[in-house]
């Protein structure tokens, strides 16, 4: 399709259809050929200077390297056994993937996998892939990744666009997926009833129960009316090998705040693209009909406040999971996220945790604090800030955000002028 079929296409249909995927690599995405800006690019501008050298490890390969360089902490550790990912033959219950991930980049390790497996967030193209090969007699390269990691990650459960995954599923003793029984994407909405099949999880969680922690038919270690309580596991030495990684843990919390995390990047990717797209598209439209190039048109500013609004209702938490009793992690994951602020003049912020009604205390997303939120083009922002701040101040009482209350609202608005950098004017009155 052209841009200018695209283009007609959508005003056809009301403006409201998502965007094609093989656009991605048209302007004015250009996904493929552009140069990313994201942590891994500012590291590989040091390894290229020769500021900074990634050391090999017998054991885990760049693995600890890439991780402190990347400013990754340890405790973020998830482990994942389902076959589910790129390196499958690697996976298994006794072999988990583990994945760590900070604010920008996620890092997928497989015990003898062949590459690390890398995502970072860019302000324009936002998850940009990557592998390290694994290989101590080559200087270690990140490699730009874009169709191999695509058809997973790009696939119509990301809606054609370049993002995260998380899954649950059902896996038998191999990791293999019992199919017959689904499988259900996850993030901060799903109920904690369907989380973290074919994931191994460290923490307590009172009542609430889980799917982590198990496999259909049961542990052939365990006698079956001795299966371990899979909801309250605080330590995996039973299930594998744990002195294999390099933390013991796969911590509740850092699962919670993955699955927000991913999603949350996933929607404010979209809704970049597709106000982007849709700016391209009336800048085409008006040069083929003499109009001035910025002329705003009707349809367009309907396709932006139709991008913008999954990412107010996520980052506002609209339909999270609630929480019926407090939940906990075992690696000090949550402590030192919630260390790095930024905090308000009442030391209070939004990396809070409540984690026993809900995940955070103030129910406003960090990821407000991105780069890859600051690089929405300032259609898309204008746009959210004004959402955001019709419903912190009281005027927007619709139903995805009820469960806000007034001192909810009053609270992130007085956090959110205090710690970002970039509130409009009419914000601070
Ligand atoms: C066969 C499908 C598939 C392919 C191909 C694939 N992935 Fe994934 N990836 C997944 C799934 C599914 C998950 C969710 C966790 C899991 O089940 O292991 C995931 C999770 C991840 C994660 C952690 C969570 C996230 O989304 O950030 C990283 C990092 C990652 N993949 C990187 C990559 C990179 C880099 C490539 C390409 C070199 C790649 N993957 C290719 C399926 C795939």
């Amino acid at each position: 399709m052209t841009i200018r079929l695209a283009a007609t296409a959508a005003l056809l249909l009301g403006g409201a259809g998502p965007a094609p995927a093989e656009d991605l690599d048209r302007p004015p995405i250009r996904y493929t050929d552009t140069a990313p800006d994201t942590a891994v690019s500012r590291l590989e501008q040091q390894l290229k200077a020769k500021k900074l050298e990634l050391a090999h490890s017998d054991e885990h390969g760049y693995l600890p390297a890439v991780l402190k360089a990347l400013d990754v902490p340890l405790s973020s550790q998830v482990l994942v056994f389902s076959k589910t990912s790129l390196q499958r033959g690697r996976i298994s219950p006794k072999t988990p993937r583990a994945i760590y991930f900070n604010d920008e980049v996620t890092v997928g390790f497989c015990r003898n996998g062949d590459v690390l497996e890398v995502t970072a967030s860019d302000p324009h193209l936002g998850t940009v892939f990557y592998t390290v090969e694994q290989r101590a007699d080559r200087t270690p390269r990140f490699t730009r990744q874009t169709e191999s990691c695509l058809i997973c990650h790009g696939s119509s459960s990301n809606q054609g666009y370049p993002g995260h995954l998380i899954r649950s599923v059902s896996p038998d003793a191999h990791g293999e997926l019992v199919l017959s029984r689904g499988s259900k994407r996850v993030d901060h909405t799903t109920p904690f009833d369907d989380r973290w099949g074919g994931w191994y999880v460290t923490g307590t969680s009172g009542k609430h129960t889980h799917l982590g922690n198990q496999i259909v038919g049961g542990w052939s270690w365990a006698e079956d009316d001795e299966q371990p309580d899979p909801s309250n596991v605080t330590d995996l030495r039973p299930y594998f090998t744990v002195a294999n990684y390099p933390s013991p843990h796969s911590d509740l919390v850092a699962l919670m705040v993955l699955e927000h995390q991913g999603e949350g990047y996933n929607r404010i990717t979209r809704a970049g693209m597709r106000v982007r797209q849709a700016l391209h598209e009336q800048a085409a439209l008006n040069k083929a009909t003499g109009e001035p190039a910025d002329k705003r048109r009707e349809s367009i500013t309907r396709r932006i406040e139709w991008a913008c609004e999954p990412v107010v209702q996520y980052l506002l938490f609209s339909e999270e999971a609630k929480l019926s009793g407090p939940v906990r992690g075992t690696s000090d994951f949550a402590k030192e996220f919630a260390a790095r602020g930024p905090f308000d003049s009442r030391k209070r912020s939004l990396r809070e945790f409540d984690l026993a009604t809900r995940m955070f205390r103030y129910p406003m997303s960090y990821l407000v604090y991105s780069r890859q939120f600051d690089g929405l083009p300032a259609e898309a922002k204008d746009r959210i800030y004004l959402r955001l701040h019709e419903v912190l101040t009281g005027r927007d009482q619709s139903k995805p955000f009820a469960h806000l209350s007034k001192d909810d609202r009053a609270a992130v608005l007085e956090i959110l002028r205090e710690t970002k950098p970039g509130v409009p004017d009419y914000w601070k009155k």
